[in-house]
């Protein structure tokens, strides 16, 4: 029984993942973090899952790491922290996620937006690495995947001012890959989910792997990457049946294998 999170599985292989402390903005704490991560392990064994939706609500993606559960942590504390492990196994979930962010997208918000392959969000979110104004630092890679998605020079300001940018400068940075009316964030996220689902699940999984490979290593290792998954995936069923659905003007019907 969940305590932190509403979630929902569509017939189309989408499971949806609403963030759900609606009194603290959605901010993270440790049960909430574990939900998640919990829930991401058991999506990876369903084969009925084959892509991941997480949202907020209207008012908040995520407000952060819980301050006030920090509160209480001590140097040893923090040390002794299991929030890292959760991070790493949301962070190793091999199928896509798209988060749809309305709201405020701040600190560990932020670092969950950047953990999903695609970043679909309102006009009025605001994204934001405000743990400055707390006397800390981003603690779930939010220096190094800032960096990443949106350049040095945006990365340090965000960082080191703590003031967020709107969803208008995410999207022209590339931190977000589409823009929607409020309302309409949730659906487009679905949308997107499904069109990743009904294509070939090793595809799409091999597919993100080298994606994330990019992020990690030079380019002719990169390649070299590429090149081994794109032989593996000569091996499976679905990429003949792709194929030749393609040769006979029908749509293929995949199967995982
Ligand atoms: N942790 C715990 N509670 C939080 C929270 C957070 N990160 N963010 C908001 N809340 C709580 C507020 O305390 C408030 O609770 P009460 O009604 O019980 O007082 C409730 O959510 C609503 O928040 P506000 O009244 O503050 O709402 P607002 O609209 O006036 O302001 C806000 C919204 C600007 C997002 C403001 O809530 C805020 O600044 N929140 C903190 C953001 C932040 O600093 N996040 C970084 C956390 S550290 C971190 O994430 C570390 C890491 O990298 C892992």
């Amino acid at each position: 029984m969940l305590k932190f999170l509403l979630t929902e599985t569509f017939p189309k292989g989408v499971l949806n993942i609403q963030l759900h402390r609606p009194e603290a903005l959605n901010a993270l704490n440790t049960g909430l973090l574990a939900e998640l991560a919990d829930t991401l392990d058991n999506a990876a064994r369903n084969d009925a899952v084959r892509a991941v939706v997480i949202s907020g609500d209207s008012r908040a993606f995520a407000a952060g790491a819980d301050i006030r559960e920090m509160a209480d942590l001590n140097a040893i504390g923090v040390m002794n922290d299991p929030r890292p492990q959760h991070w790493s196994r949301i962070a190793a979930f091999p199928k896509p996620i798209i988060a749809a962010v309305n709201g405020f997208a701040l600190g560990g918000g932020c670092e969950l937006v950047m953990h999903a392959d695609i970043v679909i969000a309102s006009r009025d979110a605001r994204f934001g690495q405000p743990e400055i104004k707390l006397g800390i630092i981003p603690g779930a890679g939010g220096t190094q995947r800032l960096i990443r998605a949106v350049g040095k020079s945006l990365a340090s300001q965000m960082v080191l001012t703590g003031e967020p940018i709107s969803a208008q400068r995410a999207y022209d940075a590339g931190l977000v890959s589409e823009l929607t009316e409020p309302d309409l964030t949730l659906e487009r996220a679905q949308q997107v989910a499904e069109a990743i689902a009904a294509q070939a699940p090793l595809a799409v999984n091999q597919a993100k792997d080298v994606l994330l490979r990019a992020q990690e290593t030079h380019l002719s290792a990169g390649l070299a990457y590429e090149r081994k998954a794109f032989t593996l995936l000569a091996a499976t069923e679905d990429r003949n049946e792709g194929i030749q659905a393609f040769i006979e003007k029908r749509r293929p019907e995949y199967k995982g294998r």
